[in-house]
């Protein structure tokens, strides 16, 4: 079974270099677009202090975590769910160059060793940054595949870079996708 878990934040953002109101996050959105496309759950990393609204106060917040290493407390989730998955889709928007540091206390309360994991993000231009690395440091012993970067800005064309990126993981006989 394959379980999508993601975070993100709606509210202002950068895009295509002016600020914005999202209604909805962009990780939240392919997350939800991946999930019309495989058979698995969803499920959502809710931070316990909610984010800034304002995109500036936000870049401040998102620094001083990674600064100081903060680990932001989030609300319990499904963990049969998670345990019972083989196939982690974990999404996340980049954050200064990598994931946010809620994503780093995600991964650090788990252990993902045996388990697949394909990562997401959705970016305004640095892609996954060195989240990668970060990730892999973190879970040394997952197999982690090829991941999809997916420029926020551009989220009406998703569906075709999803599939596409599904596409190969169908034919080495790994995920079974099809509409749900
Ligand atoms: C605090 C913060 C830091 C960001 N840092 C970067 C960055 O370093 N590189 C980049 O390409 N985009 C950066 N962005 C843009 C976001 O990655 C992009 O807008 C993303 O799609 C937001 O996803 P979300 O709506 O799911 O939170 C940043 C946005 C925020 C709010």
């Amino acid at each position: 079974m394959a379980v999508i878990v993601y975070f993100s934040r709606k509210y202002e953002n950068f895009v295509n270099g002016e600020i914005v109101y999202l209604e909805k996050g962009n990780t939240e959105f392919l997350a939800e677009k991946l999930h019309q496309k495989i058979q698995g759950e969803i499920m959502e990393i809710v931070p316990k202090k909610s984010y800034p609204i304002e995109y500036q106060e936000m870049i401040e917040v998102a620094k001083s975590e990674r600064e100081k290493e903060l680990r932001p407390e989030y609300f319990p989730i499904d963990e049969s769910v998670l345990n019972n998955s083989q196939e982690i889709f974990l999404g996340f928007p980049n954050w200064d160059g990598s994931f946010p540091r809620i994503i780093a206390h995600f991964l650090e309360n788990h252990d993902f060793s045996e388990q697949i994991i394909y990562p997401f993000c959705t970016h305004e231009g640095s892609a996954f940054g060195r989240s990668l690395f970060e990730l892999k440091n973190i879970c040394p012993n997952s197999t982690i595949k090829k991941g999809l970067p997916y420029r926020g800005s551009r989220l009406s064309r998703v569906d075709i870079a999803i599939e596409n990126w599904l596409v190969q993981y169908k034919l080495n006989g790994g995920i079974k996708y099809g509409k749900k």
